[in-house]
């Protein structure tokens, strides 16, 4: 298994979605590894602060939720919380396929630099049934 980086995932987003522009100038974190079963729920909680203006999650190549705006189809992934201090998402009945790193990407206001102050990275980890 390849822990993609986070900085080759946000830029395979960049050449579709690119508000995400300004990567080079990012602050990446060591992922988080977070481990659940097959069949459970799992809380993504991304920590955020009040000069964040635009926020987003994403998975592999995909944008989950841009703020606000849940660009998944998937409706097992829902937004639990967004306010000044978190920005937390929730998947229901976690399975398999659902593995991999997930990116929550904070930015700050247009001409503050660096324009994307953190990405936080998860790498989540699910154990089948048949492990137990
Ligand atoms: C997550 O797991 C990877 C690979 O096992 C490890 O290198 C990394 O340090 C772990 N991250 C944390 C925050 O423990
Ligand atoms: C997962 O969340 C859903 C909706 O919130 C809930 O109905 C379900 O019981 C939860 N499943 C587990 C395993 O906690
Ligand atoms: C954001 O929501 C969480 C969970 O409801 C709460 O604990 C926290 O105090 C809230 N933060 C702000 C700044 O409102």
């Amino acid at each position: 298994m390849t822990h993609t980086s986070s900085f080759d995932a946000v830029l395979l987003v960049c050449s579709s979605f690119c508000p995400f522009a300004a990567v080079a100038a990012e602050y990446v974190q060591l992922a988080d590894n977070i481990t659940v079963l097959e069949g459970e729920n799992v809380t993504l909680r991304c920590k955020t602060d009040m000069d964040i203006t635009h926020k987003a999650w994403l998975y592999r190549t995909s944008i989950l939720f841009a703020g606000t705006d849940k660009w998944t189809l998937d409706r097992r992934i829902s937004l639990l919380n967004n306010n000044d201090s978190e920005y937390t998402i929730h998947i229901e009945n976690v399975a398999v396929s659902d593995e991999g790193l997930y990116l929550c990407s904070l930015q700050k206001p247009e001409g503050q630099k660096p324009r994307i102050s953190r990405v936080s990275r998860f790498y989540l980890i699910v154990e089948g049934e048949a492990l137990i």
